[in-house]
């Protein structure tokens, strides 16, 4: 069965609330740039080429299926037979981690620390002063049965009380993802239209699963932007590659249809300037006690008390201790990157 948009999020009613203006909201409103932020600008989204090593790329996608393998659940990445949910950790959608403390799992924080990764954030934002945000990652598996239709949850992860560019996602790619490959799809151009939608259309009321920094649009709403011209696209890139996109533009994922496993991490990056100590403090909290938040790193930070994710049978996964199976090591640019210390 489909589970319809309606039957997954709630619709509120909020007054708009008073949001200070945002130091970089006009950032990206001219291509002005002369590489792939040009794109980001005109698009809403890049692939920016070999972020990360190929090699190296591929070994990160080794430690996730090694850190499936760590499970005593009996996932094999030989065995296609195992690549089902009871053998698996508990995700959704076919393959999106969250649960497990894996958000600080070590060959995440890795990712975060490559020097390519946090070079492309840094020409994002002007600064190479960064905290990262603590997202999860996708290991989807090609042919899977077991996997309930969820629907496409076409959305963007920026409130559309805010007024111009906000934050800038990031997606670390770590195998070949062709056309067949599933991965992220994009309403291109859809960027540069979403403030003139809520202009035309109002802002009182909104859908969301839980962050103020999200918002669920409908197939009626998704009309009056294929009018203007948008057109959903599949982003294609090679292992290693950063897709980055603006979070004005709309999103969503889908999994592999093809024969390869779609293998990636979600990484979001932003000045720590724009970091107040009450948010720096929520941040050290969620570092040391390995919860995940989601991509905007400075503000409205959206994070989950521990509760161990429940299994198909109802009952909580034994395996879930909300702590990473392999820490971090505390490295000095780790430090930075979460705030514990200042640039
Ligand atoms: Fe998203």
């Amino acid at each position: 069965m489909v589970n319809t948009f309606e039957s997954r999020f709630s619709s509120r009613s909020t007054p708009p609330p008073e949001l200070p203006p945002f130091k970089y909201a006009s950032r990206f409103d001219k291509p002005v740039f002369g590489d792939w932020r040009d794109e980001l600008a005109q698009q809403g989204y890049t692939v920016v080429k070999g972020a990360v090593p190929t090699e190296k790329a591929l070994q990160y996608r080794e430690k996730a299926f090694e850190w499936l393998e760590s499970f005593p659940l009996g996932f094999k990445r030989d065995d296609p037979k195992t690549w089902t949910n009871d053998c698996l950790p508990v995700h959704v959608k076919g393959g999106m981690f969250h649960s497990y403390g894996f958000c600080h799992e070590k060959y995440l924080w890795d990712l975060r620390c490559e020097p390519g990764i946090i070079d492309a954030f840094a020409k994002v934002w002007g600064t190479d002063e960064l905290i990262t945000s603590f997202d999860g990652g996708s290991i989807m598996l090609p042919k899977r049965t077991d996997v309930p239709d969820g629907g496409k949850w076409e959305h963007m992860d920026q409130s559309h009380h805010r007024k111009g560019f906000y934050c800038c996602q990031g997606l670390v790619n770590l195998n070949h993802c062709g056309p067949e490959d599933g991965g992220l799809m994009v309403l291109e151009g859809s960027n540069k239209l979403v403030e003139e939608f809520f202009d035309t259309h109002g802002r009182e009321s909104y859908k969301t699963w839980g962050p103020f920094d999200w918002y669920g649009f409908t197939a009626e709403q998704q009309q009056w932007f294929f009018d203007r011209g948008c057109k959903w696209i599949k982003v294609c890139a090679e292992p290693g590659d950063l897709i980055m996109w603006d979070s004005r533009t709309m999103h969503y994922n889908v999994r592999p249809s093809g024969e390869r496993d779609r293998v990636c991490t979600y990484i979001c990056m932003a000045p720590a300037a724009l970091l107040t100590e009450e948010d720096r403090q929520t941040r050290i909290a969620c570092y040391e006690e390995f919860h995940g938040t989601t991509h905007v790193p400075f503000a409205a930070i959206f994070s989950r008390k521990f509760e161990p994710v429940h299994r198909a049978d109802g009952k909580p996964c034994p395996h879930d201790t909300g702590k990473p199976r392999i820490p971090p090591v505390e490295t000095p640019t780790l430090r930075k990157l979460v705030g514990i210390d200042a640039y």
